[in-house]
């Protein structure tokens, strides 16, 4: 008898349900007539920005223009410093490279995968230069230790931006990842917890200044119409039909991601001893991805692929490995991010997996030999 296959995820499965609000919203926008930077697209910023509780939310093209564009607004310029981790897809990386300044790589804690203060102190002390800002990452949709690392920021006087890409909707304390530091970014690429049906991304911040300054930039530098009196400018603004499909999909993240920790849940119970999570399902994580090590990781994914368990790996290639471009050529302390590279795996997560498929992942998890 063959046995079925746990997609790793399955997008179509993410609209069915929502069909008929996503045609309502598309219809709504092809007959008003306006297609970018209009109603939709202003609506969706203030839910946004009231969601996770600041008081700007800048709508631009992709995750990786907001990272580029909260960089830029941070002062980050040719020849700047910032300070990042390499285990994150390197999208910090290429931002910080369009602008033409340098990423310098922090460790991460190998419990978490993520900036700790410890981490960061390691790094200050070792760079020569001071950097312009630091980019934390909520991989995996866990919050990194923000008032830690924010009090180490602080000390040495330099801006902290936070990537929410996989983190919408964590929280510590009640209080949500996003509006913990001076600028944040996020994304709404298909796959993220929020996403659209396209590109999109935005930029969180309580400082006017920064806010007003995204906003100049993501449209060509303009002060007003044709006028261009801002470094920087260019187009990266979203269109009103992703702003509108996300307005039907902004109210249904929260229950999205209790779906993912209930998920993460199961996964976690199952009886076994060749994994170990990095996270817990808890306010301060999401779900976006059910990442484990394993001492001997090939293996392991081996053997789930053959109980019909769909893998990946989160990220494979640290950012200062990538072939091209060299992104540091700098010595710094970087082993538990070289470690993670060789043993993380990631296990099948979408809110819309059935109860089946996830039972078929822990009894996958438990047979592990
Ligand atoms: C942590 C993180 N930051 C930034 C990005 C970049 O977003 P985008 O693909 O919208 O450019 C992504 C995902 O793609 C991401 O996972």
């Amino acid at each position: 008898m063959s046995i079925s296959t746990v997609p790793f995820n399955d997008l179509s499965r993410s609209v069915a349900d929502i069909r008929a609000d996503i045609d309502a919203a598309i219809a709504r926008v092809v007959s008003s007539g306006w297609f970018v930077l209009g109603p939709e697209h202003n609506a969706f910023e203030a839910e946004l920005a009231q969601y996770v509780g600041v008081r700007h939310a800048v709508n631009v093209g992709n995750g990786t223009d907001a990272l580029e564009l909260a960089l830029a607004a941070l002062g980050v310029t040719n020849g700047s410093i910032v300070l990042t981790v390499a285990n994150a897809g390197a999208y910090t990386s290429t931002a910080t490279r369009l602008l033409g300044a340098e990423p310098v790589f922090v460790d991460i804690d190998p419990s978490t995968m993520l900036m700790s203060a410890e981490t960061l102190h390691a790094a200050l002390a070792a760079c020569a230069e001071p950097p312009t800002a630091i980019v934390v990452t909520h991989l995996y949709g866990a919050l990194a230790p923000m008032a830690e690392i924010c009090a180490v920021a602080r000390e040495a006087g330099i801006p902290v931006l936070e990537d929410c890409a996989q983190s919408l909707g964590a929280t510590v304390d009640g209080v949500k990842g996003g509006s913990l530091a001076d600028i944040a970014t996020t994304s709404f690429y298909p796959t993220k917890n929020l996403g659209g049906l396209g590109d999109g991304g935005a930029v969180l911040t309580n400082r006017d200044d920064l806010a007003d300054s995204v906003r100049r930039m993501r449209q060509y530098g303009w002060a007003s119409k044709y006028n261009i009196e801002y470094a920087h400018g260019r187009n990266s603004r979203m269109d009103e039909l992703q702003a509108a499909i996300l307005r039907v999909k902004l109210p249904l993240l929260d229950a999205g991601n209790q779906r993912r920790r209930d998920i993460h849940t199961a996964y976690e119970s199952a009886a076994q001893s060749r994994v170990t999570f990095v996270n817990t399902a808890n306010e301060s994580f999401i779900g976006h991805l059910a990442v484990v090590t394993a001492e001997n990781r090939d293996e392991v994914r081996a053997q789930l692929t053959a109980a019909g368990v769909t893998t990946d790996v989160h990220y494979p290639i640290p950012d200062f490995l990538q072939k091209f471009p060299d992104f540091s050529p700098r010595a710094m302390p970087v082993e538990a991010t070289l470690w993670a590279s060789e043993h993380i795996l990631s296990l099948p997560m979408f809110p819309e997996l059935t109860d089946a498929e996830v039972e078929q992942v822990v009894r996958a998890l438990e047979a592990l030999s």
